[in-house]
């Protein structure tokens, strides 16, 4: 609950479920959204065109369509049964409100729609090694669409060497990051709040 406003979701109580980790919210979505809801980065998102990569089953946009209406926000996955879960939960939400939720596997990029968007949004997606070129590929072509999007990716830190290994990636494909330090956040959510999370802005060089 944030003000009066509530998110409600089915979701799923497993870490892996039905073989993917997208059918629950996990706690760097609750962070940043923590964050996104300080004045500094409400400004950032009002009204905006956004993209969520590995949305899972979408707590982060729905709660941002919940903050402010007029956000046309485009939740992605490359799992089915986690974008019908996505759609279902969008409905308990809102009723009239169409949901854009799209199918967008960074490892299956043979085609690409067009994928313009001003800020792009990604929570606990860098967890395994095997992922993180494809999904640097992916915020490479974001930003051949539009090369001033804004692109902020949250993870909890659970391990250090695939944190690095991301921001030397990164670094490899000539993307610069700034490490955010989220302050005066206020405690919305119920998460493990000892964990360490780290949200980076990245930029092209
Ligand atoms: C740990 S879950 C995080 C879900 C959600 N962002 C959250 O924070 O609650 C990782 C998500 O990334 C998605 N994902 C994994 N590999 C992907 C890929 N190659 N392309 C698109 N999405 C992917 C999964 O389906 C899953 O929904």
């Amino acid at each position: 609950m944030f003000g009066n406003e509530y998110v409600t979701l089915r979701e799923s109580t497993s870490l892996v479920s039905k073989g993917t980790t997208g059918l629950r919210t996990w706690p760097a979505a609750l962070y940043f959204a923590e964050f996104l809801l300080t004045e500094e980065m409400r400004n950032v998102v009002n009204d905006k065109q956004i993209l969520e990569l590995g949305s899972g089953i979408g707590f982060l946009g729905i709660f941002l369509q919940k903050i402010n209406s007029k956000i046309n926000f485009t939740f992605t996955d490359c799992n089915e049964e986690v974008l019908d879960n996505i759609k279902e939960n969008f409905k308990l939400n809102f009723s009239e409100t169409p949901c854009r939720a799209n199918k967008l596997d960074w490892e299956a990029l043979d085609k690409c729609d067009n994928l313009t968007t001003d800020i792009v949004l990604a929570t606990d997606v860098v967890y395994d090694l095997r992922i993180i070129k494809p999904l640097i590929n992916i915020l490479n072509i974001l930003l051949k669409f539009n090369e001033n999007c804004q692109i902020f990716i949250a993870s909890t830190i659970r391990n250090e060497d695939t944190s690095e290994l991301f921001k030397k990636t990164l670094d490899e494909s000539e993307l610069l990051f700034q490490l955010l330090s989220p302050a005066n956040c206020d405690e919305i959510f119920l998460y493990d709040r000892t964990a360490k999370f780290e949200i980076l802005k990245i930029y092209k060089k």
